[in-house]
């Protein structure tokens, strides 16, 4: 790895002199880049008026702003917030939230969770039980408490986004005949697949089925926008399809922008207050709401909402497909581009005409990190399950990156992969792909 000494806007500079264009601002985090001014000045103002005060027994003036913008960006049903300190932590509060509520209405037989797989929701251990990670499972299901996974509706490789949308919902249904809908607390999603599905867009009707689930069998669901939040052309993915709303949304990373640890859980007013009239909620972390975390969130969206980076990102997004096009009409090793505004992902696949991934053996997505390092790229690339589910490059670069750094991007890349092709498909000759490895 790369020793990062400084960086400036949308680069980061290595202690060997290496100024890397940072491909999916981190982990899809860093939406305003480097050394924001607007930023840095309401950190450290409010460090000077006020670092800390426990927010079980106080309240902050820059708690209360954070909130109050939070919940105008998030609209009617989504208008009361939790703060956090990032995005596993804001998982887990809102499954805690939904087990308040249960317990309110008398329902104390709700305990069952249902998350995706592939899918990830945080490295907490309670959040590691929600993950789809299969090469997890053996490591930590015997210490947490193991959600139950459905098929993540990859549309990819699928007879299409519909089939692949069918089938999980033909696998919630058995689960929910199985366990009993009564008994489910709730179902946590990424609307938008982050890294572990290569940012796989579920045919619409999924969050509209999975919707009437939940209505019908009274648990939550949860819209995990972690990763999403900000980047699909809308603040939260969930604004996109008013008919399969969830009840609560996570937000974390772009929130602090790389700036603070902070996240954030959004439920509805009238859940809150039944919960508060009811068992209440009495769960905290230190950190919750720390008013410098706070002044660099509030911060954070004032620069997406005066420059508008929410349409920035949409617009971002349709110049980096069309380049990653482009680079796709001569690469032999991507097989789909895919997502929605300024997240976006590339499959990278052994063989172009059956689309058939690398084997375990070779990962081609470290290869390309390492080559795009020479060409002044910082890459992130997956592979889910040991390739199982494929080996995706992540592109989601701050929002705040202007049309000639994108292009300069997209030519480095574009030279990468045309620089790696031979290497990666001699390592995984033809005779050693097979589809069995592709599968739930
Ligand atoms: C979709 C999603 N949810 C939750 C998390 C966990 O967030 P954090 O790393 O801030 O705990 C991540 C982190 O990558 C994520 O991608």
């Amino acid at each position: 790895m790369p020793t990062i000494v400084s960086g400036d806007g949308c680069h980061l500079t290595d202690d060997r002199g290496r100024r890397l264009i940072d491909v999916c601002s981190g982990p899809f985090l860093a939406l305003l880049g480097q050394g924001n001014e607007r930023v840095i000045t309401a950190m450290s103002d409010q460090a000077r008026r006020l670092s800390y005060t426990y927010s079980k027994s106080t309240r902050h003036g820059a708690n209360a702003g954070l909130s109050a913008r939070l919940a105008r960006l998030g609209g009617p049903g989504l208008d009361r917030v939790h703060l956090t300190s990032g995005g596993s932590e804001a998982n887990e509060m809102a499954v805690k939230l939904l087990r308040c509520l249960a317990l309110t209405r008398g329902q104390p037989e709700r305990t069952v969770l249902i998350s995706l797989n592939p899918g990830y929701h945080g490295a907490t251990v309670h959040t590691l039980g929600m993950n789809g990670d299969l090469a997890g499972r053996a490591t930590w299901d015997p210490l947490t408490i193991p959600s139950r996974r459905i098929p993540a509706p990859l549309a990819f490789r699928a007879p299409s986004a519909r089939a692949a949308a069918d089938a999980s919902i033909d696998a919630l249904d058995d689960l929910l005949d199985e366990v009993g809908g009564d008994r489910v607390l709730a179902l946590m999603m990424e609307p938008i697949g982050g890294q572990a599905t290569g940012v796989n867009v579920p045919d619409p009707s999924f969050a509209q089925r999975i919707r009437s689930r939940a209505d019908e069998h009274g648990f939550g669901l949860v819209f995990d926008e972690v990763v999403t939040a900000f980047r699909t052309g809308a603040f939260l993915a969930a604004h996109h399809d008013p008919s399969a709303r969830p009840d609560l949304v996570t937000l974390a990373k772009g929130l602090g922008a790389g700036y603070a640890p902070l996240g954030a859980v959004l439920a509805p007013e009238a859940l809150v207050a039944e919960v508060a009239a009811g068992v209440g909620f009495q769960v905290s972390h230190s950190y919750d709401a720390n008013p410098i975390a706070c002044a660099v969130g509030s911060a954070v969206l004032d620069e997406v909402v005066d420059r508008d980076l929410v349409s920035r990102g949409a617009e971002l997004g349709v110049r980096l497909r069309a380049g990653l096009r482009e680079i796709a009409a001569t690469s032999p090793l991507i097989g789909d581009i895919r997502g929605r505004g300024a997240l976006l992902a590339v499959e990278i696949v052994a063989d172009a005409d059956t689309l058939l991934p690398f084997p375990a053996t070779v990962d081609p997505g470290a290869a390309l990190v390492r080559r795009g390092l020479d060409v002044g790229l910082l890459l992130y690339s997956r592979r889910q399950n040991q390739g199982r589910y494929g080996d995706w490059l992540l592109v989601a670069p701050p929002l705040v990156m202007d049309d000639d750094t994108a292009d300069t991007m997209l030519d480095r890349l574009g030279s990468v992969l045309a620089g790696s092709a031979d290497d990666l498909r001699g390592a995984a000759p033809k005779s050693s792909l097979h589809p069995g490895r592709l599968g739930t």
